[in-house]
């Protein structure tokens, strides 16, 4: 794998070429001050544009909060509210046309590992808080920012200039069992691969044959030639016969989860084009992100109608954090 390979991956470059078979989607631009926000190790503060948010259109998981006042809440009064005013404008009006919801990523990665911070427990995103809230809290957002090029056999001599981006989403409500990993070596289709690897879907294996056909069929037509890069994973959702919407691409290696195939096996292989998925539930793998989540008493917490507990979870958290960082150190 190839920092060239993986920037290919990265939404902005690939996006235009597919726009006809994914999800719409907006592109903005990371300007300095909040990438320097998102990398920040602070407490969190949300920028000033979330104190007067109009709760209004979908959003209905604040409106038992009342309008917080973040200036006088705020875990400590030596942290400054920071502003993307312009930014934030960008976001908020695109949220807007697309109907109140949305999913959101950086160039590569979502906040999958932390939606346990906001309320409805999804990354199905309707306010500004709840979007800086998710991109604040989120390893992988981190790992967008620091370290794209892990893996990469020419990580230390190839240092690629990234411009980052915020990406907005249509949302979709993704049935999880109609989603697939499939993965291209030599511009060839060598595995198709169940997408949620934590749960059994029987329709999968009663409609094996007819998926991987739809499957086969979307890639030779919409994608065979015309990615830059011979290897590499792309995902799908294949929401009923003859319908496949393109999700992502992602780097043929290990940064992208390989589910039921492990890298060596799709490495090596003279695979003639397997699909896996689960057969009983039995081979089913633990949730990968059940070790990001917090226990339900403190979920609960947050849901309370003062809007005072929301700080109180958040200083939980933090007494947590430094716990558990004074107890690493020990
Ligand atoms: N537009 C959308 N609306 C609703 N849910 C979505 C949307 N796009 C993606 N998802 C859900 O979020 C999951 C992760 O999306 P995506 O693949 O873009 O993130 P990622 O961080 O690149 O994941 P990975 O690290 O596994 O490649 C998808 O499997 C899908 O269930
Ligand atoms: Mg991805």
């Amino acid at each position: 794998m190839l920092t060239a390979d993986v920037l290919n991956c990265s939404f902005p470059n690939w996006y235009t070429t597919f726009e006809k078979v994914t999800i719409p989607s907006t592109i903005i631009p990371l300007p300095e001050p909040v990438l320097e926000y998102l990398l920040e190790d602070a407490q969190l503060v949300l920028p000033v544009e979330c104190n007067s948010e109009n709760m209004d259109g979908v959003e209905d998981d604040y409106e038992d909060f009342g309008d917080i006042n973040w200036e006088e809440n705020t875990v400590s009064s030596e942290l400054q509210q920071k502003s993307f005013s312009e930014f934030s404008r960008k976001i908020t009006e695109s949220l807007r046309e697309m109907g109140g919801q949305m999913f959101i990523k950086l160039n590569w990665s979502s906040p999958k590992d932390a939606t346990w911070i906001v309320f409805n427990n999804s990354l199905r995103c309707s306010s500004l808080s709840q979007l800086y809230l998710l991109l604040k809290s989120s390893d992988f957002i981190v790992h967008d920012l620091t370290r794209p090029f892990k893996f990469c056999i020419d990580e230390e001599t190839v240092k690629p200039s990234v411009q980052y981006s915020l990406i907005l989403r249509n949302w979709l409500d993704v049935n999880p069992g109609s989603e697939f990993r499939c993965f291209v070596k030599e511009e060839e289709l060598i595995a198709i691969c169940q997408r949620d690897n934590s749960n059994y879907y029987d329709h999968i294996a009663i409609q094996q044959e007819s998926i991987k056909q739809d499957i086969i069929s979307f890639f030779r037509e919409h994608i065979k030639n015309k990615f830059p890069s011979a290897d590499f994973v792309f995902d799908v959702i294949r929401t009923k016969k003859d319908k496949v919407i393109l999700v992502d691409f992602n780097p043929f290696g290990e940064t992208t989860e390989a589910l039921f195939f492990s890298w060596d096996e799709l490495r090596d292989s003279s695979l003639d084009l397997e699909f896996r998925f689960a057969t009983d539930s039995s081979g089913v793998q633990p949730h990968p992100y059940r070790h990001y989540s917090i226990p339900q008493d403190f979920v609960d917490l947050s849901s309370g109608t003062d809007p005072n507990k929301l700080i109180d979870f958040i200083n939980l958290k933090n007494r947590t954090e430094e716990q558990r960082q004074d107890s690493d150190s020990d």
